[in-house]
């Protein structure tokens, strides 16, 4: 194994914040995405990729979502809808939905339903409620639990917390037994990494979790 003996420092602070984020988004890979439906309060829909996403904690499960401002400092179309509804649905991005999800991340007038610029299959859920995304084999049906705005302008992010009220899983992962986890090969996720790059999780391996012998 490699060993690192030498490194040299970068101060954030002494660069311009966009250099900081390609080397950043290149240091924080493979990132799971986020695909997320939303609406505003006179049920415009919205349909947006987002990669700085995690679990943040299980017992009730909740998911965080980082959503920067804009370059020209306004805010993005999916914070605005989940501050104003606080209701958002989650989808996984898979393979086959890579070139679909980052069609969706265009910068679209929030009056444009990105569904349909990417050619993205909505599951309509009655008035009020964000659709489903039929590209996705996974649907979390979320509430906001509280958005954490970490400053303001170009590169700050919102921290956005939710409650994942329901599971939704496609009738194609019936055979799953879910309560193990669904296997890697039948979400087909892709990762998010530096640039453009992506990450396919077709090459995965195991490592059983390491223990202490008393
Ligand atoms: C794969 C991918 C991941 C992204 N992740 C984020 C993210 O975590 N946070 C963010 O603010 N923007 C992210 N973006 C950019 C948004 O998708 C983009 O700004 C989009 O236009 C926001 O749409 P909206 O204004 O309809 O909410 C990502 C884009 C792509 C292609």
């Amino acid at each position: 194994m490699n060993r690192h003996t030498e490194f040299s420092g970068i101060q954030p602070k002494d660069h311009f914040w966009v250099e900081i984020y390609h080397l950043m988004n290149s240091i924080v890979q493979p990132r799971p995405i986020a695909w997320i439906s939303s609406i505003s309060s006179e049920g415009a829909v919205n349909l947006a990729p987002f990669s700085y996403f995690n679990i943040c904690s299980m017992n009730p499960p909740i998911i965080s979502n980082s959503i920067f401002f804009n370059r020209d400092g306004s805010e993005k179309d999916t914070l605005k809808n989940i501050k104003a509804t606080k209701k958002y649905v989650v989808g996984t991005v898979s393979f086959q939905a890579s070139e679909k999800a980052n069609i969706s991340s265009a910068p679209f007038d929030a009056s444009v339903n990105e569904f349909e610029e990417a050619n993205v299959h909505s599951i309509d859920r009655g008035s009020g409620e964000p659709p489903f995304i039929s590209e996705s084999p996974v649907q979390l049906v979320c509430e906001l639990n509280q958005t954490l705005p970490l400053g303001e302008g170009a590169g700050v992010g919102t921290l956005v917390l939710g409650n994942v009220k329901e599971i939704y899983l496609s009738s194609e992962l019936k055979d799953c037994e879910w309560q193990k986890g669904i296997p890697p090969e039948v979400m087909n996720n892709v990762g998010r990494m530096g640039g453009d790059f992506y990450a396919k999780t077709t090459d995965v391996f195991q490592l059983a979790r390491a223990t202490v012998d008393k």
